[in-house]
């Protein structure tokens, strides 16, 4: 069986396009991978500091009660520079404990941009 030029000329720009959509799906799930593991301070509060200050910040857990920890999402913590925020979590504040040293100081700056999404 033969093919004429037309034909192999179909047959290659139909695999050209495969590949290239193959590699357009390959790269969106390699990018959303990353997403997931870097810059996301959700998952970091999530395993860390819900225990204190509550999933949504309030501190509404016993813990938290106990301990009187401040509303992450009140006027008087979110009026707080990132700086003094990254301070707290870094170098811990009374009976919080510090962070810097468990997670990094990339995890800890990650955590302010989460605490400033928990915002009223
Ligand atoms: C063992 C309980 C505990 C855990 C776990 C904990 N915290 Fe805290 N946190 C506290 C307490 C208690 C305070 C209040 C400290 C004070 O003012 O003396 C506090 C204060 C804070 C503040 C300052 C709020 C204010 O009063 O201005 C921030 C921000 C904060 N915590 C973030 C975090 C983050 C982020 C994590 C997770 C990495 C975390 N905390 C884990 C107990 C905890």
């Amino acid at each position: 069986m033969k093919f004429s030029i037309k034909e192999v000329k179909k047959v290659v720009v139909a695999t050209m396009t495969l590949s290239i959509l193959a590699l357009v799906i390959l790269f969106q799930g390699s990018s959303q991978a990353a997403g997931t593991t870097a810059g996301d301070g959700g998952e970091t509060y999530k395993a860390k500091c819900v225990g204190c200050h509550g999933a949504d910040g309030t501190g509404n857990t016993p813990a938290g009660k106990a301990m009187k920890v401040r509303d992450l999402t009140s006027a008087e913590v979110q009026g707080q520079t990132d700086a003094q925020l990254y301070d707290i979590i870094a170098k811990g504040k009374g009976k919080m404990p510090g962070y810097e040293k468990p997670l990094g100081a990339d995890k800890c700056k990650e955590l302010v941009a989460y605490i400033r999404t928990l915002k009223k």
